[in-house]
């Protein structure tokens, strides 16, 4: 006896609706944390974990399914076998090694490119039409080492890049003028790092261009301040590394932010690690960071053109020029 009586001739459940698997590579303080909040935004109605560590893996994915009853409801599965990940639409890549106290993120980069070169190949080769969305430091250059290994074409291996520090500059700007940092709009483009570049032009609170209202009010030691804004969004990530050892909940929200827009085909313009050459005068070899970009199902549809004052301009290919002299001592 069935536990609920069929109704007869009920229409089947809408055939066109599109299944949505998300794989999360790496189990770890960042996975969870994007993994948390993809459940509970609704985003997917299949979630994956894929750790190195069995029990590890096995214990968090346990740990989410008996939250199902405060949950809506969606598949998760966990396995140490990339095989588990098969027909990921979106596959989110965490795994690697942190920054340890005071460590930059460009020194983890060898101990995480081999990490990369058993991770993306098996990835891709069960998901050969996903979308890579590359977390793992220094993010940049390893969204260049997986668009290598993945034979992608670019628009689908994307880095996520200063979206995090952009949330971090609108959450300082908005602290400083006492709004709410969803209605300021603000660009930190770059390296995620300590090159990144702040797009002061890109700045506006309620669609008011931050800039221009400064100088009609000669209010010039706001830009001082400004300057003082970006220099601690740099510092942000040491400082919460000193103190609790990692950072997870904003990454968390940044990558569910980014996974959203990707799964529900949002073509929302989001700051993160794209092919960068050839746009903004940016030359010298293929390499990514973060640009003001079109995001859908598709992956990038594409880079905005931003004003950007000739400061701008240069420091942005400066910060190029930081992760292409460290990309080219690679060997993938
Ligand atoms: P964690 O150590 O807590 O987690 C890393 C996980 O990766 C561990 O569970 C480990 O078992 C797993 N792992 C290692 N090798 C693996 C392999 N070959 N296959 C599958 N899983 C493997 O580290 P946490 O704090 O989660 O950070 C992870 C990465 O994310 C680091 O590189 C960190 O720098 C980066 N990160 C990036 C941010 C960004 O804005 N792009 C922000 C925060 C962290
Ligand atoms: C951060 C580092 C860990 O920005 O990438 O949180």
């Amino acid at each position: 006896q069935a536990f609920f009586r069929s109704i007869m001739n009920a229409a089947p459940s809408s055939p066109t609706k599109r299944h949505s698997k998300i794989s999360v590579v790496g189990a770890g303080n960042v996975g969870m944390a994007i993994a948390q909040t993809i459940l509970t935004q609704d985003l997917t109605d299949e979630l994956v974990l894929v750790d190195e560590i069995p029990d590890k893996v096995r214990g968090e994915m346990l740990d989410l399914q008996h939250a199902a009853a405060f949950l809506p409801r969606t598949r998760i599965q966990a396995s140490t076998e990339y095989s588990v990940t098969e027909g990921s639409d979106l596959c989110i890549v965490t795994a690697g090694a942190r920054q340890m106290n005071g460590e930059s993120r460009l020194n983890l980069l060898q101990r995480n490119v081999t990490l990369f070169k058993k991770i993306i190949p098996p990835l891709v080769g069960y998901s050969p039409h996903t979308i890579l969305l590359i977390v793992s430091n220094p993010v940049d250059v390893l969204t260049y080492v997986a668009w290598k290994l993945s034979g992608f074409p670019s628009n689908r291996v994307i880095g996520s890049g200063t979206n995090l520090d952009s949330s971090r500059f609108r959450f300082l700007i908005a602290d400083h003028l006492d709004v709410n940092a969803q209605d300021v709009q603000a660009y930190i483009v770059g390296e995620h790092g300590d090159s990144s570049v702040a797009l002061w032009s890109s700045i506006s609170v309620g669609g008011v261009p931050v800039l221009s209202f400064l100088e009609n009010q000669q209010i010039a030691y706001e830009k001082e301040m400004l300057e003082k804004i970006h220099k601690q969004v740099v510092h942000s990530a040491y400082e919460v590394i000193s103190l609790k050892g990692y950072t997870s909940w904003a990454i968390g929200y940044s990558v569910a932010n980014l996974a959203r827009t990707i799964l529900r085909d949002q073509r929302r313009v989001h700051p993160v690690s794209v092919l960068a050459k050839g746009f903004y005068h940016i030359h010298g070899g293929d390499v990514f960071l973060s640009l003001p970009a079109q995001i859908g199902r598709g992956g990038v549809l594409g880079v905005t053109n931003v004003h950007l004052t000739q400061e701008e301009t240069q420091k942005l290919r400066d910060s190029a020029t930081t992760i292409l002299h460290l990309q080219n001592q690679l060997h993938i």
